[in-house]
């Protein structure tokens, strides 16, 4: 493959993912029945969110080129399907960082724009659906679902979705199976898993439509570090919605969706018995208020 086919193959699966976000989220809040909006907490959060930014114009004497750039710049957002982009990368963590600080078990992080529920169910001891040839170092992650105070959970529900080696996600990128990389496992009666899997590549975010138009603007990078995406549940408990990295990639320290903790680094090794690497991890989940 040419430079110039990768690039072309590549923008276009990029502006897909984006537009893709967007329409998933979308029939995920069609389908929730949605809370009804309370007058005094939006009245409250719109008030403060305008005036942050009228004190920013203010405060750094903003001119009228730069409020046109950004009048185009959001008009943009929106024609690339990019909402859910730019709001998972810049601003998810600090949501996620509200919601779970009462914690005990183990730490989330940010969900991200490409979940999808329903992946195929497997056992505790299955192989995420990959393609005979996936690249990538073959992974055998495996461990135990607890409660905070200890006892195993049998029958946790432990979904896992991750990027491929290309840094494109099944069902928001084209061309990939439709469950690539995508699995639900159920721990055995000790609550253990054993998931073989590949180990992710680091992943850049899309930079072909608007928000790769501020990064460049700005002269910031576009790099996520190579990451797992998990979901880990049982009825009763928390859901704890995370993710989990590699020691040594370069983004550990400047991931641009700042959804790094030093909680969530795994410590993979050499296989003892075959090819890749194997990592243990155990989850703390806490029991529901
Ligand atoms: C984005 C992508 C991810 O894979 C992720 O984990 C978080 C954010 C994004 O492109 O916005
Ligand atoms: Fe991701």
């Amino acid at each position: 493959m040419t430079t110039e086919d990768f690039t072309t193959e590549f923008s276009a699966k990029a502006a897909d993912s984006g537009a893709n976000a967007t329409a998933a989220f979308a029939s995920r809040v069609a389908a929730s029945t949605g809370a009804a909006a309370d007058t005094a907490r939006v009245n409250l959060l719109a008030t403060r969110a305008i005036k942050a930014l009228n004190d920013l114009i203010i405060e750094e004497r903003v001119t009228y080129d730069e409020y046109n750039a950004l009048k185009a710049w959001l008009i943009r957002v929106g024609q690339d399907g990019e909402w859910p982009l730019f709001l998972d990368v810049f601003v998810e963590h600090s949501v996620e960082q509200v919601a779970s600080d009462h914690r005990e078990g183990s730490k989330g992080t940010i969900e991200g724009p490409y979940y999808v529920e329903g992946s195929p169910e497997l056992p505790w001891d299955g192989t995420l659906p990959m393609r005979a040839d996936e690249p990538g170092t073959p992974l055998l992650f495996q461990g135990t679902v607890k409660s905070t105070d200890g006892t195993a959970l049998s029958n946790a529900k432990i979904e896992l979705w991750h990027a491929d080696d290309l840094g494109f996600y099944s069902q928001f990128a084209p061309g990939i199976p439709e469950w690539n990389l995508r699995g639900s496992f159920t721990t055995n009666e000790d609550g253990q898993f054993q998931i073989t899997a590949i180990k992710p590549a680091p992943y850049m975010i899309p930079t072909d439509g608007a928000c790769g138009q501020l990064i460049d603007a700005a002269g910031w990078h576009a790099w996520r570090p190579a990451h797992m995406h998990l979901k880990v549940s049982q009825p009763g408990y928390e859901l704890l919605t995370t993710q989990l990295y590699f020691p040594g990639d370069p983004h550990n320290d400047d991931d641009i969706a700042g959804a790094v903790k030093p909680e969530l680094m795994l410590d993979p090794q050499p296989r003892a018995d075959g090819e890749g690497l194997e990592v243990t991890y155990d989850f703390l989940l806490d029991p529901a208020a």
